[in-house]
């Protein structure tokens, strides 16, 4: 939907797998193809169909379903993402396919983490992503495939719920206090890690895109940060807001060691200084529209 905005109608087709067809404005604002990045004979044929010259990757299995499903994660990160570079080099696409904090592991510096720095992580949703970042540059490096991308936060929405992901805990943390539920947190006090708002993260995908690509250093794949924070400054940052809401933990051990091995805090000056990144939120600002979006959606007053 961001892109629609941004571009003349019937330019930005919605891509989408069996079950998961689109419906009401997505479906209603521009075109929507079958596009299983396992397909590439169907990838192929939507790129011809209407001459794209973009591709946005953004197939994944997020880092605590990836665990559970291992070599499904592999199949559509990793085969998915061969497929779409392969109709890349054939038909002069660029991609943008996101990495995350996820490919950062425990050996990583995690205060301060640098753009280039020591990626070994052990889940298989950072072994995928570090794996992406690497064929990414490769298809630049030997093809001249213009790939692009970016490390993401957890992203943080109102609109659609994340499934699956080790900080899916920063959004659910909103649907309980507007819903006026104590919240179980997951994840334990004192675990920092990178967060950011749907905005930002939006913009981020289309400012890469757009940046100059003789200014770009690095291509696959960029630390962005915008915020970073433990359970408890979410917590007491939403109490100011809604003084009555209550958490407790029960920490899940699976996310507890995939964010245990997670940066605290990214440093991002090479995506500023290459093309110009700057955030527009903090945890105030995101937590004031946040709350606000939430109790329109959810209908409470
Ligand atoms: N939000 C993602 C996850 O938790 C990180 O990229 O898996």
């Amino acid at each position: 939907m961001k892109l629609r905005g941004l571009l003349p109608e019937g330019q930005i087709v919605a891509g989408y797998i069996k079950g998961a067809e689109p419906k009401g404005f997505l479906l209603e604002s521009g075109p929507a193809e079958e596009a299983n990045v396992l397909n590439g004979g169907q990838l192929a044929a939507i790129v011809k169909k209407y001459n794209i010259d973009t591709i946005y990757n953004l197939a994944a299995l997020l880092s605590a379903v990836a665990e559970r499903k291992p070599l499904m994660a592999w199949d559509v990160q990793m085969n998915g993402l061969l497929n779409i570079l392969e109709i890349a080099r054939e038909q002069h696409v660029a991609v943008f396919t996101p990495s995350s904090i996820g490919s950062f592991g425990p050996e990583t510096p995690h205060d301060g983490t640098p753009q280039d720095t020591i990626q070994r992580p052990r889940s298989m949703y950072g072994v995928t992503k570090v794996a992406t970042e690497l064929l990414s540059d490769y298809y630049f490096h030997k093809y001249g495939v213009d790939t692009r991308s970016v490390r993401f936060p957890g992203l943080i929405s109102h609109v659609t719920l994340p499934g699956g992901g080790t900080t899916d805990y920063a959004v659910e943390i909103y649907y309980a206090a507007v819903k006026g539920e104590e919240f179980v947190c997951p994840i334990a006090a004192g675990t920092y890690m990178d967060m950011m708002y749907m905005p930002d993260a939006l913009k981020a995908a289309v400012d890469i895109m757009q940046a100059d690509p003789a200014r770009l250093v690095h291509r696959n794949s960029f630390n962005i940060a915008s915020m970073s924070f433990d359970p408890e400054i979410i917590y007491r940052k939403i109490q100011e807001h809604i003084p009555g809401f209550k958490m407790r933990y029960e920490v899940d051990p699976v996310r507890q060691a995939i964010a245990d091995s997670w940066p605290n805090r990214m440093d991002d000056s090479c995506a500023r200084e290459e093309w110009g990144w700057t955030p527009s939120y903090d945890l105030e600002s995101m937590t004031v529209d946040m709350i606000e979006a939430l109790r329109k959606k959810l209908a409470v007053k």
